[in-house]
């Protein structure tokens, strides 16, 4: 598919994120919807939890402190946010930042695998465990962090492609615990290595 094709598929997809058609209370009660932003022809696809109150303000994903963080490590890498495409399952602002229950979770799933079959990233970065456990319910990050693993994912019309996948820490829950950021910041040195043996 082509860019400009990839851009207006993700267009009408973010529209109707912004419309709040997903019918949860989470859709009419927060202030502005996140449907994620970044590149149509993006490499690496990052999928966090769900907005915060920054998020929320700016209708915008990974616009706070683990954004900034997010930030840092993708230029450590030698990527700025736009080359790579960044959003969360839960597209809406829990109150209070709760973690989204799993019926909002599942009402959230559809949209979320339109936008990975517009992408088609070579790469699917976990951002915690409950980013994760949407693919792989049975894994724990502690143990499934920086390994590639492989799912499938279904389109619309059910059929379903091949997709690599890569769970790490919750930029988050790493931001002030030393010996996790050691780790997230160790998985995440990979992403290059990683993509170059996606693409042989
Ligand atoms: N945490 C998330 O999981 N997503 C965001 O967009 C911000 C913080």
């Amino acid at each position: 598919m082509k860019l400009e094709q990839k851009q207006a598929k993700l267009n009408a997809i973010a529209k109707r994120i912004m419309n709040r058609e997903i019918d949860i209370d989470l859709a009419k009660d927060c202030l502005n919807p996140v449907p994620g932003e970044g590149n149509a022809n993006a490499e690496l696809m990052f999928i966090g939890e769900a907005p915060g109150a920054q998020e929320d303000k700016q209708g915008r994903p990974f616009v706070g402190a683990s954004g900034k963080f997010l930030a840092e490590m993708l230029e450590g890498i030698g990527l700025k946010r736009e080359d790579v495409f960044i959003t969360n399952i839960v597209k809406f602002r829990p109150p209070e930042n709760r973690d989204p229950k799993p019926d909002e979770i599942k009402a959230c799933m559809p949209i979320l695998f339109e936008q990975i079959e517009v992408i088609r990233p070579k790469l699917l970065i976990f951002l915690g465990r409950h980013s994760m456990n949407v693919f792989f319910p049975k894994l724990k990050i502690s143990e499934a962090h920086g390994e590639m693993i492989k799912t499938n994912v279904q389109k619309p019309d059910g059929s379903e492609f091949e997709q690599n996948c890569l769970p790490l820490y919750h930029p988050a829950a790493a931001l002030y615990n030393g010996s996790m950021r050691k780790v997230l910041l160790e998985d995440f040195a990979k992403i290059p290595k990683l993509l170059e043996i996606i693409k042989k």
